[in-house]
């Protein structure tokens, strides 16, 4: 199938950070997906040139505005290639092409009846490069999305027909559920065509760094509104008002952006398009944004990070694994170098890296390398196991398709977390002792096939990781040799296995200076905080699903249970949520219940919730447990079911 997927083109006016590299971090790994699942993919990505706030900082650093433009242009396409984006054309709207489409386009519209003269007056705001309507100004000079102050300006214009668009929109809307992602974020979409739909001023006269209207409308004084401009650029790269060569990637197409760029997208976007009656953009992917301690990251606040800093001190593929991990798709999240620390040590390393190597060192040691048995023999012994992984593999492709990519890598790292945890349960090492040769071997077999499959479906996000420790499995070929393998849930019979280094080293301190930003890095320890709320507002909050999702509540049977010295409620708890280890937790039940009347009680236990100490015992978890007026009882499945089986 032939799709085109873009990033945003990112404005010239300063050099990128990481919210920029997030963007194009996402963009890259959903290319990647499709292009192995056998998709042929055009990716997109590039620079945004024209306008008033590239001319005004090129002023203000006594530059050309096309030498400026030149110089970060620059900037931005070495920082990708240096993170090993693989895009297929990196576009600049100072590109002749991309000029002479945007010209094309201008007068097809203009004769089809689409755009006519008149005169705007109103608010516009430079920093986003928009004009801010009275109904969302209020009685404000003010910026409702960035802050800043607005300019008031009256100026012979041209207006693009948008408002006549609206029902069409909201047909759209209604007939595509999939067309924003998340689902969730359509709402404001709508509310704002209802209600606010007016024409749009598309061309400028104050300024000139703009690309100028076409000659034959004989208007020299008249340049592009940038986001007319800018949002052409997902066809004018194909091709469009020019050769049409590419044009056929225009079938499937997936913008991937950030939530402050939504309106442009989901409301102009494809307005123009029904204009020019071109398809509609099937997917537009609206991320949140990465902030510090609860503010978005930009320059001007001086709360940036430099995505180079990070990726020289942590490695490019580990930071864009912790991107894309960290923070559900969709929502903020903000950025602390411990949690970035964290999240290398537990997934990175505790769980793959430690898989790979007792997995290669089991292969070495007991049978030297090599290691064979029947898939038959292998579902007899563990077809519980081999269902579980087969199951988590056929998620992925909603999940990807989603978007959702952070749930991709939270499935993923269950095939991960499984085979550690199989390890753990079976111990190899006492069954090879009781002469079970072969049922040894068909466990390795199958850990090793669960560590192919899921470093196939890792390779769209850590690529270059991905091929390494497919070789270590045995493998130095394309993984997209093995889809098919993974679609008709084939597995491999025979490994050999490399003796391997460690490929995710543990990371005991923080790497990158402080001063990378003008705040503190290693605060706060948490990331994905939401931005503060009073407690009224909390109670009638709504949340949606994902939100949800992030809780992760698991099934636990409680292995041992203590009192705590010198507490009169805290109990210490050793749970089985399904891990390798079983967690300690820190319970303040002892007032209702007897330690030892516990024992092979199972519980609902908060996984995710941040550890902490009580009484200087470290609690990994929470109990769930509800109260009364005649008193606290705990909360658990009515039958009896498998620890760590997920509530949700
Ligand atoms: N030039 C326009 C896009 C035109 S697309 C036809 C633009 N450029 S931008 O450089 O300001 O932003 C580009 C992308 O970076 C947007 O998707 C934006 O959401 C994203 N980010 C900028 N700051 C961000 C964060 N702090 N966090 C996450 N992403 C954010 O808008």
């Amino acid at each position: 199938m032939k799709r085109i997927i873009t990033s945003p083109i990112y404005y010239v006016n300063d050099r990128p950070h990481i919210g920029h590299a997030y963007t194009t971090m996402i963009t890259d790994s959903l290319v990647r997906y499709f292009r192995l699942i056998g998709d042929d993919v055009f990716f997109l990505t590039g620079t945004d040139e024209h306008g008033q706030k590239i001319e005004r900082s090129a002023q203000a650093k006594n530059k050309t505005s096309k030498e400026y433009a030149d110089e970060v242009s620059a900037y931005f396409k070495n920082l990708w290639d240096y993170f090993q984006i693989s895009y297929n054309r990196f576009i600049r709207t100072t590109d002749d092409d991309h000029k002479r489409g945007v010209q094309h386009a201008f007068l097809k519209m203009y004769r089809k009846g689409d755009i006519y003269k008149g005169e705007y007056e109103g608010n516009y705001c430079v920093s986003c490069e928009t004009f801010v309507t009275s109904f969302a100004l209020g009685d404000d000079t003010h910026c409702p999305e960035c802050g800043r102050d607005t300019t008031l300006i009256k100026e012979e214009s041209y207006f693009f027909a948008l408002s006549k668009y609206a029902p069409r929109l909201l047909e759209w809307y209604a007939n595509n559920p999939d067309c924003i992602l998340p689902r969730t974020k359509k709402n404001e979409v709508i509310h704002f065509v209802q209600n606010d739909l007016q024409d749009l001023s598309i061309t400028r006269t104050s300024f000139s760094w703009g690309i100028p209207l076409p000659s034959e409308l004989g208007e020299p004084k008249h340049v592009m509104y940038v986001w007319l401009d800018a949002l052409l650029n997902y066809i004018t790269a194909l091709g469009y008002g020019n050769d049409s060569s590419k044009m056929d990637y225009w079938q499937h197409q997936y913008h991937i952006i950030g939530k402050d760029i939504l309106r442009f997208h989901a409301v102009y976007w494809p307005a123009f398009l029904m204009s020019l009656e071109l398809p509609l953009p099937s997917h537009i992917a609206v991320h949140g944004w990465w902030t510090r301690n609860g503010v978005k990251m930009s320059k001007s606040i001086g709360n940036v990070i430099d995505p180079k800093v990070v990726g020289d001190a942590y490695g490019t593929e580990t930071f864009r694994y912790f991107m894309l991990r960290e923070v559900p798709f969709g929502q903020d999240g903000d950025f602390s170098q411990r949690a970035l620390m964290d999240r290398i040590n537990s997934d990175l390393s505790n769980t793959l890296g430690n898989l790979l190597s007792r997995t290669t060192s089991m292969a070495q040691k007991f049978f030297g390398g090599s290691i064979r048995a029947e898939s038959a023999q292998i579902r007899t012994l563990f077809a519980t196991e081999m269902d579980e992984i087969e199951s988590i593999l056929a998620s992925l492709p909603e999940l990807a398709q989603q978007v959702a990519l952070h749930r991709y890598l939270e499935e993923l790292w269950r095939i991960f977390m499984l085979s550690n945890a199989m390890i753990t349960q079976y111990e190899p090492w006492k069954m090879l002792k009781e002469g079970k040769d072969e049922q040894v071997q068909a466990l390795l077999v199958l850990i090793a096939n669960a560590l192919l499959k899921g470093l196939v479906m890792l390779y769209p996000v850590m690529p270059q990781s991905a091929q390494k420790a497919l070789a270590i499995v045995g493998f130095e070929c394309s993984p997209t040799l093995f889809l098919r393998m993974i679609e008709r849930k084939e597995w491999l019979e025979s490994f050999t296995l490399k003796v391997c280094e460690p490929l995710f080293l543990r990371i005991t301190e923080a790497l990158m200076p402080e001063s990378s930003s003008s705040a503190a890095l290693l605060e706060p320890k948490h990331t994905t905080k939401p931005i503060a709320q009073n407690k009224e507002q909390q109670k009638h909050q709504q949340i949606d699903v994902e939100t949800f999702a992030q809780s992760q509540i698991r099934v636990g049977t409680i292995q041992h249970a203590e009192k705590i010295e010198k507490s009169e409620k805290l109990l210490r708890l050793l749970v089985d949520v399904g891990e390798e280890k079983p967690r300690q937790i820190v319970a303040g039940i002892g007032k209702s219940y007897v330690a030892e009347s516990l024992l092979g009680q199972q519980v609902c236990v908060l996984c995710n919730l941040k550890p902490t100490k009580l009484m200087g015992v470290m609690s990994e978890g929470m109990i769930l447990a509800a109260k009364d007026s005649h008193g606290l009882k705990l909360i658990a499945p009515v039958a009896h079911i498998t620890a760590g089986s997920t509530i949700g």
